[in-house]
């Protein structure tokens, strides 16, 4: 495992051992607080984040060891019109690793393709987001204790959101699996995610009504629709109160559901559900420390 920019370059069983460690780190945090001693972490952000490149900073201190960010392409040399391939061969010689957020899909893959240090896609554009899609795997593994025979709907903007496809893809691997896709018709799932269910015979629904699946889905993935991916704000404003999850919502949802949101969210959870037991989205945010931990251990041949 060199760099990670495509959640389908891990196989089922790197992310079991990849959860295994998660597990292990929960359990035994002593154990691994100077794994990553000597070692340092780049956080090359070109686009903004809270949670993934905070989080990405506390597994690294967390493993004893140091980070060097850029949070912002202004204060970078990017503004002055350098290349992300130019970049990521500078950090190789500051840093062990890099995690990269960009808005252009692919900008990673490049990164990857210059680097001399392994690399890992923390977001590109609408592609692709995999430690998201690690910390939403072991969120399901911890709440639900399988991924087997799941029915796993995804709400609101499904075309732009890059964790959406992301879970999509690696959740199709799993034995019995059934998505339900629930948007407006403009946000409908791209052609080339779903493509792949049809080819693999993966069972889907496409529906834009929340109401009427909610008693079917073991799952809930709520997303936010995307500002910053729309070419016009008209179509924008048109679309983003889509769906506003309410506690009178649920009252036909299983005892059991798992409600999830990559975040942040603007409208589309109402506070009122976070004090809902179903509710496990800010318990995501905590297993994606705990993955990124894990994956950068990985990385590093430290694990
Ligand atoms: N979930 C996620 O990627 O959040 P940030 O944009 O805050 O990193």
């Amino acid at each position: 495992m060199k760099s990670v920019i495509d959640i389908r370059q891990l196989s089922v069983e790197e992310i079991d051992g990849l959860m295994e460690i998660g597990r292990d780190i929960i359990a035994n945090p002593g154990k691994y607080s100077e794994k990553c001693r000597g070692k340092k972490l780049a956080t090359l952000f070109f686009e903004p984040s809270t949670r993934t490149r905070l989080s990405f900073e506390a597994a690294m201190y967390e493993l004893g060891g140091n980070v060097l960010t850029m949070a912002d392409a202004q204060s970078s040399s990017a503004s002055k019109g350098e290349s992300v391939a130019d970049t990521a061969k500078v950090i190789s010689c500051y840093a062990d690793i890099i995690a990269m957020r960009h808005p252009k899909e692919g900008a990673p893959m490049v990164a990857a393709m210059n680097a001399t240090i392994p690399v890992i896609n923390a977001g590109d554009g609408g592609h692709n987001h995999p430690t998201q899609t690690l910390a939403d795997l072991f969120t399901i593994h911890r709440e639900k204790g399988r991924f087997e025979g799941l029915t796993v709907g995804f709400c609101g903007d499904l075309k732009f959101g890059r964790t959406v496809h992301s879970l999509i893809t690696a959740m199709e691997r799993y034995k019995d699996v059934r998505f339900v896709l629930i948007s407006p018709d403009e946000l409908k799932l791209p052609s080339y995610v779903k493509n792949t269910l049809k080819e693999k015979e993966i069972p889907y629904i496409q529906t834009r009504d929340l109401l009427l699946v909610m008693p079917e889905l073991d799952i809930l993935y709520m997303t936010r629709v995307q500002k910053e991916r729309f070419f016009n704000e008209e179509d924008y404003l048109r679309l983003k109160d889509s769906y506003i999850l309410t506690p009178e919502k649920l009252v036909e949802a299983k005892a059991d559901l798992c409600i999830m949101h990559p975040l942040p969210r603007v409208n589309e959870i109402s506070v009122a559900v976070d004090s809902d037991p179903r509710a496990c989205y800010f318990k995501q945010v905590l297993n994606g420390k705990y993955m990124r931990m894990a994956l950068i251990l990985k990385l590093l041949d430290l694990a």
